[in-house]
């Protein structure tokens, strides 16, 4: 059911490049009960987890200044091997499947990710505290 909701609300969503308003849906709707809505790692769900949801406005910040794009992709797509050996945040490589996009990572090189992850990575951009 949450899967079919999910393949609805990206199949729904117009394809624009790098549409941060579709990333706020959609980080809203698979992040923020965790994460929390504005992506402070307050989310309800956060207190029954070992580990607490990182504060994703930080993200730039702990990064010496620049958004870890590669990181943050490669993260919630699952293919960092810290997924890779198991951890309480979910994998959404398949949720967030879809069409590819590239998108300018900080460091001016090109990052391809589907398109679902380049729109939440947007967001989370702008959100950077
Ligand atoms: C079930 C709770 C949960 C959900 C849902 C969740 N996360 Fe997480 N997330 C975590 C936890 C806990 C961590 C820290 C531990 C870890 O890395 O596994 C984390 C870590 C991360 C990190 C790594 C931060 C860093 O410092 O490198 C990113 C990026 C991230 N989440 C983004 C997302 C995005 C985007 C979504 C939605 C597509 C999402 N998360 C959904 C719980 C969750």
């Amino acid at each position: 059911m949450v899967r079919t909701l999910a393949v609805l609300l990206l199949t729904a969503t117009p394809t624009l490049a790098e549409d941060s308003a579709s990333g706020a849906r959609l980080f809203g709707f698979h992040c923020a009960a965790c994460h929390g809505a504005a992506a402070e790692g307050d989310g309800p769900l956060g207190d029954m987890l070992t580990i607490r949801p990182p504060d994703l406005t930080e993200l730039s910040a702990r990064n010496g200044g620049v958004f870890p794009l590669a990181r943050v992709l490669s993260r919630v797509d699952g293919t960092t091997e810290v997924m890779a050996h198991g951890g309480p945040m979910p994998v959404f490589g398949l949720i967030l499947d879809g069409p590819s996009e590239v998108m300018l990572a900080p460091d001016g090189s090109d990052v391809a990710a589907p398109e679902a992850l380049v729109n939440i990575a947007t967001w989370l951009i702008e959100v950077q505290g």
